[in-house]
């Protein structure tokens, strides 16, 4: 059985991982996988989580198993931080997933459970494992250019022409917010003139939101979202836990499918819980609970807000003097888009020999498609950084 095995080649992020941790040289630096890390390197657990964590210590009495889709507090909890009152609670079904990953797998299992024939339109580029994971389920897959390589923002008229071919029942995965791997959001206006074309071709939205707090705070990086969910009749969310509460280990993600009436809800709730039965059975808890815990609780919701703001502050504080740094060295303002993008991370558009460069000549590791995680900035290795931009002939 195992002989017709074939290795798997990791994708291009958790090949990464591997090739900074086996690079001895002291002074590499690493901007590739999506993880938040302060000054000193390390990825923190939040203060609230840590409160959260011990309250539940003392007051938790058992560990015997949930519900197969999931706490019904956190399915609460969870549709009010993502969706607030954009939709009757009555139509949207709930599944507590292992990560944002889980969910987004679970979208795809259920659009291939509907609809295996219509083609799902991604984002070109977009997470790898989108694609990936598409073309495990065998489901067809066509994708849109999104990014515009000399302005480093999105292009919507491309993005516009080439969903010009998505027909009727068609599925298109979208970034909530803080699109990865570019870091180019849609504005506003293009989220409300995105979502009338889609509602009229009868494109059913798939949003993958992963990074809700940290673009332009926890409420505005769900405007597009909430507009969309108001508006369309039926759309499936893969919402993450892992970096807005640094829960990256714990798996914490949730699906929450938007059906057109509460009967249709109830059906889809009941896949729901059947493909976590079919899957993983029960879903882990203790991620969820903490997330529950901190959203439902006043102080301990705050906390959580001003440490997410503070974060997202040195983030922003990264990418500005990346930028500044930039600037001064190459007397040009052509690498001004490294402020002006969104959450964890940028696409440089550099090729894929300079990335190969920079991890060879500078010890820098960024992924080959030239995203940085601008978490892995700080005040000692900017100056590295953009030298080795600059060396490269970027
Ligand atoms: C990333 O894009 O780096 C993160 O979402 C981590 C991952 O699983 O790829």
């Amino acid at each position: 059985m195992f002989e017709s095995i074939r290795p798997q080649n990791p994708d291009k992020i958790i090949m990464l991982i591997k090739q900074f941790r086996d690079d001895p040289r002291e002074q590499k630096i690493d901007l590739g996988v999506g993880v938040y890390r302060n000054a000193d390197g390390v990825t923190p657990v939040m203060k609230a989580v840590k409160d959260a964590e011990h309250q539940l210590w003392l007051e938790q009495e058992t560990k015997a198993y949930t519900a197969l889709a999931g706490d019904p507090g956190y399915h609460a909890a969870m549709r009010s931080l993502v969706l607030g009152d954009a939709v009757d609670e009555d139509r949207i079904a709930a599944l507590h997933t292992p990560g944002g990953t889980g969910a987004v797998r679970n979208a795809f299992e259920v659009v291939r459970l509907t609809s295996p024939d219509r083609t799902v339109w991604v984002s070109k580029p977009s997470w790898p494992n989108h694609l990936s994971m598409l073309d495990f389920l065998a489901l067809p897959r066509a994708e849109y250019r999104y990014f515009d390589s000399e302005t480093r923002s999105v292009n919507f008229a491309a993005m516009m022409d080439d969903l010009s071919q998505a027909e009727d029942g068609d599925a298109i995965v979208l970034h909530g917010c803080c699109h990865n791997p570019t870091g180019a959001d849609l504005s506003s206006v293009e989220w409300d003139e995105l979502g009338a074309f889609l509602i009229n071709r009868g494109v059913v939205p798939i949003i993958d939101i992963a990074y809700q707090g940290f673009g332009d705070g926890i409420a505005e990086d769900v405007i597009g979202l909430r507009s969309f969910a108001g508006s369309f009749p039926e759309m499936l969310i893969a919402a993450s836990c892992s970096k807005n509460f640094g829960l990256y280990r714990e798996r914490t993600g949730i699906l929450l499918a938007i059906a057109r009436d509460s009967r249709t809800r109830n059906t889809t709730q009941s896949l729901l819980a059947h493909l976590n039965r079919q899957n993983i059975s029960f879903p882990p808890d203790h991620g969820s609970r903490l997330v529950t815990m901190i959203l439902q609780n006043d102080a301990l919701r705050t906390s959580w807000q001003d440490e997410l703001n503070a974060i997202n502050a040195t983030l922003r504080d990264n990418r500005a003097r990346l930028a500044e740094e930039l600037r001064r060295r190459s007397s040009s303002d052509r690498f001004g888009f490294i402020s002006s993008h969104k959450g964890m991370f940028s696409l440089l558009g550099a090729s894929e020999d300079q990335v190969e460069l920079m991890k060879k000549r500078h010890g820098i590791y960024l992924v080959s498609d030239s995203r940085i995680n601008v978490a892995g900035l700080t005040d000692g290795n900017i100056p590295k950084m953009a030298e080795a931009m600059l060396d490269v002939g970027m």
